[in-house]
């Protein structure tokens, strides 16, 4: 069969992999893809150019899965599923993986997101929402007032619309507070996604990635959720500077105990079934649980509607099933836990990012690997690079965006998978090259 993978960065390169190892794979279509993919076994990337999250570009890869004849589509970002493209290849009966547009909102709105965990009794931060407006921004200054002259504590500020990873604050102070209300939700430094807000609780603990497959319709079906991981979300070592869109990842995550599990399955992962299936939405896809764990009890921060980046590119080389057939279970309304199998061992995925991210940052120096050409293989036996900002011109690979590649190592322990990744690490260059030392330490 041949399938298509929408999106172009690190995740993508990682589902676009391991779906070509399916035996039953002759060719994985990438729209558009990136340097990675471009040298990936089985792999072409296509339509440069096409914008998924428009109608007109949903049409041309519409066009492409038809005339490609793929047996489906997953969609890796969260924007063209937030812009209905699931709609659109349904109404041309063709498969895709990814939730509708209805249930797409769990992460394109945080007002929603948060109503829905209310709603289903998900164990999340206590929260209020804001809405847009003069008399939204002096409601929210009043509440953060209050908040500031009853305690000490820190508030968490979210925009409530789509943000890419700049829409959450958190505000130690009332002025910190008030000078981000102002940006959101006055002076729009964040677009519309800032107009309105939800103000919460400020959490202690450790952040834990669950992904997990999904495949919900008609009121009935299954989460099935997959190795948990750990991203690394701050620029530098220790977690300092600032916020990135994810600096490496590792799977799995020694801290996270079964008494852990066994509460998010119980407080989170169930009651989200439980909404997903009263909401009769059509999910038939990949979510993203963003925890906060402290002594065993978890809450949820938010929900993706897709997997993450850099978590993919850590969790699927763990994967031991066929993910062709993951993901036909998926559609098919197959899906079990059972069908997921995953290898012993870990996985340490550094990204490596360009000089200035996540500022503004340098672009078009050369990728080598061990002075040449990166080849599209393995660095050494299970150790992969999954390219995310790079582009392939005349055979050789240039960056083009502030993360640029994932080396991502798999080994029988994390300590292990840590000197293999950064090992193979040292062989990777480019002008300007920044990576965390720490990840998984
Ligand atoms: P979100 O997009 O909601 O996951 O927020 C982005 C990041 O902000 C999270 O990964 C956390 O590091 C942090 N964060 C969000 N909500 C809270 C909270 N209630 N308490 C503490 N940190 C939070
Ligand atoms: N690694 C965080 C995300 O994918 O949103």
């Amino acid at each position: 069969m041949n399938v298509l993978v929408i999106g172009s960065g690190g995740r993508e390169h990682a589902i676009a992999w391991k779906l070509a190892m399916s035996p039953k794979v002759d060719a994985v279509f990438v729209a558009p893809g990136n340097g990675g993919t471009a040298l990936e076994k089985k792999c072409e990337n296509a339509l440069a150019g096409v914008d998924p999250e428009t109608e007109a570009g949903q049409m041309i890869l519409a066009d492409f899965a038809e005339k490609a004849g793929v047996a489906f589509s997953v969609v890796g970002p969260e924007a063209p599923l937030a812009a209905g493209i699931v709609a659109a290849f349904h109404r041309r009966s063709l498969a895709i993986v990814g939730p509708d547009k209805r249930a797409a909102r769990l992460e394109a709105s945080k007002a929603f997101s948060k109503a829905f965990m209310a709603k289903y009794g998900v164990r999340a931060a206590a929260s209020r929402e804001f809405a847009g407006g003069g008399a939204g921004f002096e409601d929210a200054l009043r509440h953060v007032k209050t908040h500031f002259s009853q305690t000490n504590q820190p508030i968490v500020i979210k925009a409530d619309g789509l943000a890419a990873g700049k829409g959450v604050v958190i505000a130690n102070y009332f002025m910190e507070a008030e000078s981000c209300l102002r940006s959101f939700m006055k002076d729009g430094v964040i677009g519309d996604a800032g107009r309105a807000v939800v103000i919460e609780d400020f959490l202690r603990g450790k952040e834990v990635s669950v992904l997990a497959a999904v495949s919900v319709r008609n009121g009935e079906g299954v989460i099935a959720p997959f190795i948990p991981a750990r991203d690394h979300k701050r620029r530098f070592d220790n977690d300092e500077g600032p916020n990135t869109g994810g600096m490496g990842a590792i799977a799995p995550v020694p801290d996270f105990t079964e008494a852990a599990q066994a509460d998010f399955r119980s407080s989170i992962l169930e009651p989200t079934l439980e909404g997903l299936k009263a909401e009769n939405v059509d999910y038939r896809g990949f979510i993203f649980f963003g925890l906060m764990v402290q002594d065993g009890r978890c809450h949820l921060l938010e929900y993706n509607v897709r997997l993450g980046d850099p978590e993919t590119q850590a969790i699927l080389p763990l994967l031991d099933s066929d993910f062709a057939d993951v993901c036909a279970a998926i559609l098919n309304g197959s899906l079990t836990e059972n069908r997921l199998v995953w290898k012993r061992g870990a996985v340490c995925a550094p990204v490596a990012v360009a000089d200035g991210y996540p500022g503004p940052y340098r672009k078009g120096d050369c990728v080598t690997v061990n002075g040449a050409a990166p080849n599209g293989g393995e660095l050494s036996p299970g150790v992969k690079l999954f390219g995310a900002g790079v582009r392939l011109q005349d055979g050789d690979s240039f960056t083009s965006g502030g993360r640029a590649l994932a080396v991502s190592a798999y080994a029988a322990d994390a300590e292990s998978a840590r000197s293999a990744a950064y090992r193979a690490l040292e062989s990777v260059r480019f002008e300007g090259m920044g990576f965390r030392k720490d990840i998984g330490r």
